[in-house]
This record gives structure tokens, C-alpha cells and sequence, in this order.
């Protein structure tokens, strides 16, 4: 119905597609976006900066409530500031991407981001405001199991691989093999701790429409995605 707010809801594996999928979607139907894989990053960035030992849940606990996050939400400028310090370009390094799954499955991180992410999704809900885009591994699960649109995008392990290289300015070139077989091994390691962990872990929602984007352009899939919601809302 008219001036109804929508939450799309987009969960799914490492370099499936999920953000620049997420931003797309948004931009076309003037939506907020919100990438809640930047805030586990920053509070894991926090961490690594003020010398936590990431493997050490109890002290990461005792630190859970200490970085002070803020997201922006516009789809086509996405920041993360921690402490007031924008971090957007830190958080994507080797180091947060080793000690991101292990702080994202400390349950008072979880407990502080959630609230914070209820509190943006409201946020952007309410007021006669058109809604918002949200990514992650438990938006349709745990976040806002509401949502009028919930998607599950995945790809195969090595084509993922592939596109993280080409995002990292890579090449298909033989010289870059390695590093995109390291690249895939890293995405591989995020997803078995991801989906192991005992809270929240990566899997599909109820109710939740699986896109495999292994043999689709992103164009493709952001046309089935506005098509879903256009079709629901
Ligand atoms: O989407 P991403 O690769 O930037 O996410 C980084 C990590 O953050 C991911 O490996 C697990 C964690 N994460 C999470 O546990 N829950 C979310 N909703 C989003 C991310």
C-alpha cells in the first residue's frame, strides 16, 4: 500500500555479492542501507587497536560496550566512523578479516550491535520514511525477522574468490592465482566459523527467497531483488 515503509532483509556467505547488490537495490527503490558486516568490522578493528586479544572471548565480552559506532546509511556514500574516526577503508584489511568471525561470535557483541541495528532499521521505518536495506548473516533470522522481503544470496566458494580479487584491484591473470586461492580459503574459514557459532549463526531465514548469483551478472540480480519488492510492498 502506499506510504508503507519496507525492510529488505539480505543475509548470506562472505563475497557472495550482498553489498554492492544491497547499495544497488537501495538507490533504485530510495532506500537506506545499512551494512552490518562494516559494524562487527569496526568493533573488531577497535579491538586489534586498543590490544584485545580477539581469540579471548571473556575479554573481548569485558570490551563489547566500549567503541562508540556510527553508521551512514546513504547507499551510494556508505560510512563507518568508531569513535568519531571514519574507518571505512581499515575495517576491509587482512587483519580485521582474520579476527572479525571470532569477535562477531562473542554474544555481547552481538547483544550491543543488535540493538544498535533495531534502532537504525526503526529509525529509517518510521516518519513516513521508505525503509532501508539490510545486510548481514542474521537480519532475517534474529535482527528483524519482519521483514517484508527477506533474501538469501549465495555463490559458489570459488567465484566469490574471484570477485574479491577483482575488488582488491586483482587481475584473472595466472601471477594472481595464489592470491585468489588465499582470498577463497579466507571466505571459506569466515563461513565455517559464521555458521558454526552458537548465536545467531549464518543461515537461511524462514521464509527467506535463496538467490545462487554464481552464474549472474549483478545487474541480474539486483533486477530479481527490486522485482521481489515491487512485487511484495
Ligand atoms: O559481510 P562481511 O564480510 O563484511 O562481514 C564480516 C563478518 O562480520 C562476518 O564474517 C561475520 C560477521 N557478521 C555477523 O556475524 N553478523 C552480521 N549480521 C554481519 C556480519
Amino acid at each position: 500500500a502506499a506510504g508503507r515503509s519496507v525492510v529488505v532483509a539480505v543475509d548470506g556467505t562472505s563475497g557472495s555479492g550482498k553489498s554492492s547488490t544491497c547499495r544497488a537495490v537501495a538507490d533504485r527503490l530510495g532506500l537506506r542501507y545499512l551494512d552490518t558486516g562494516a559494524q562487527f568490522r569496526a568493533v573488531t578493528w577497535w579491538m586489534l587497536r586498543h590490544d584485545v586479544d580477539v581469540h579471548d572471548a571473556a575479554a573481548v565480552a569485558a570490551h563489547a560496550g566500549s567503541p562508540v559506532l556510527a553508521s551512514g546509511t546513504d547507499p551510494l556514500a556508505p560510512s563507518i566512523t568508531v569513535d568519531g574516526t571514519d574507518v571505512s577503508v581499515e575495517i576491509r584489511s587482512d587483519e580485521v578479516n582474520a579476527a572479525v568471525s571470532p569477535v562477531s561470535a562473542v554474544p555481547e557483541v552481538r547483544a550491543r550491535l543488535l540493538a544498535l541495528q533495531r534502532e537504525i532499521i526503526t529509525e529509517s521505518t518510521g516518519g513516513g520514511r521508505a525503509g532501508i536495506v539490510v545486510e548481514g548473516r542474521d537480519i532475517g533470522s534474529v535482527v528483524w525477522p519482519d521483514a517484508e522481503l527477506k533474501i538469501y544470496l549465495t555463490a559458489d566458494p570459488a567465484a566469490r574468490a574471484a570477485r574479491r580479487a577483482a575488488e582488491n584491484g586483482g587481475s584473472a591473470a595466472a601471477g594472481d592465482a595464489a592470491r585468489v586461492a588465499a582470498t577463497q580459503e579466507s571466505l571459506l574459514a569466515r563461513d565455517r566459523i559464521d555458521s558454526a557459532r552458537a548465536v545467531a549463526p549464518l543461515t537461511m531465514a524462514d521464509g527467506a527467497v535463496h538467490i545462487d548469483s554464481t552464474d549472474l551478472t549483478l545487474d541480474e540480480v539486483v533486477e530479481l531483488v527490486v522485482g521481489l519488492v515491487t512485487e511484495r510492498v
